[in-house]
């Protein structure tokens, strides 16, 4: 079977190196795009991270393909209903980054309520005055967590390590995991105006895009501090500009942004093609947050542990030979 791994560094190719005679693998550190499709048509299965936008554009220019094992616990970057269509078998890796999410949230929470990178660039430039970077506690705050899912609830957990108050939302409230976890469910509306911090965990779709939009910053508390690990397009980024510039939203750890591909490559941007395909007041909203000083942006690396990405390999590799063996796992196409 001709397998094509792409997004691969040198260090995971390992991983499929152990998959053995059965295949003819490939492995190559770049994303797979409409311009080099072409030169991997022939493949049988193929593995991706999420900077492969696999519509039915790039997809459909496959002879033969049978199944796809990204490396991720979103596939909002592939298209399924092509998949469906085309009898393509789409396995995900769900629960690798439960825990290795939830701790990243709070790192950016922590970062934000601790004020730690304006501490530490003053102190690397030998000023030692704590003028202007005074925080607030996680003690006694309410968080609001959007999505209860496996991320959702391992936030929970931590949060209630800094005996925070949990308030939770979800499409399927589930009672006993609100018992067993200490929290209460709302609805969205009550979530938003009680919470201090608000804490995202829904996965993208036409259904959850620009869940928090105006709206919803409009109902929050004055002073509101708001994470997203999730994906970048559940948050309408210019309304949450326009939060931050009013004071409603005091600050902002992002470590999801819409249009992330593009701003990875923003001397792209220079290009007209770009202009036609891309919102530009989107990139534009995204520059200005990457500047602003109560927000912080990490590139999409919360689940970017040792740990959680060994997980994600080991799955991976088990996902392929699953198909293989005809008992295929972690299937998402249904
Ligand atoms: P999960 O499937 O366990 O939980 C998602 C929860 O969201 C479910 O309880 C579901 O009922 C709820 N939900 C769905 N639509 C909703 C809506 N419209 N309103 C309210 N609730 C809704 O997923 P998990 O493992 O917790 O992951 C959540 C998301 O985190 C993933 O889909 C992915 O996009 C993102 N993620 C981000 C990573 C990063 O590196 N930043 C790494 C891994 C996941």
């Amino acid at each position: 079977m001709k397998l094509i791994a792409f997004e691969v560094e040198s260090w995971e190719a390992d991983a499929f190196e152990t998959l053995g005679d059965r295949y003819d693998c490939l492995t190559t550190r770049d994303p797979m795009r409409s311009e080099n499709v072409g030169d991997y048509a022939d493949a049988e299965i193929i593995s991706t991270f999420i900077n492969s936008k696999l519509g039915a554009d790039v997809l459909g220019q496959f002879d033969d393909l049978k199944m796809i094992a990204t490396r991720s616990t979103g596939f909002d970057h592939i298209d399924l209903d092509h998949c469906r269509e085309q009898g393509i078998t789409v396995c995900n890796v769900p629960t690798y980054g439960t825990n290795t999410v939830a701790e990243h949230v709070f790192a950016l929470l922590l970062a934000l309520s601790h004020k730690i990178e304006h501490a530490v660039n003053r102190t690397r430039k030998g000023d030692f005055s704590s003028r202007g970077l005074q925080g607030f506690d996680l003690h006694g705050k309410t968080l609001g967590v959007i999505g209860t899912g496996d991320i959702g609830c391992a936030a929970i957990r931590i949060a209630r390590g800094f005996d925070m108050n949990v308030l939770g939302y979800d499409v399927k409230p589930d009672e006993s995991t609100a018992e067993k976890f200490g929290f209460e469910y709302v609805p969205l509306e009550r979530l938003l105006e009680r919470s201090d911090v608000i804490t995202i965990h829904v996965p993208g779709s036409e259904k959850t895009r620009h869940l928090i939009g105006g709206g919803q910053f409009d109902r929050m508390k004055e002073g509101a501090v708001v994470i997203n690990t999730a994906r970048g397009e559940v948050v309408d980024i210019q309304a949450l500009v326009r939060a931050l510039a009013e004071g409603r939203v005091a600050g902002a750890g992002l470590d999801v942004l819409p249009e992330e591909p593009v701003i990875r490559e923003e001397a792209e941007l220079l290009r007209s093609v770009y202009e036609r395909e891309h919102d530009l007041d989107t990139l534009l909203a995204n520059h200005v947050l990457l500047h602003l000083t109560n927000v912080i942006v990490t590139p999409h690396s919360a689940f970017n542990t040792r740990e959680a990405v060994q997980r994600i390999l080991d799955t991976t590799v088990e996902n392929i030979e699953r198909f293989a063996d005809g008992d295929p796992q972690n299937v998402v196409t249904g």
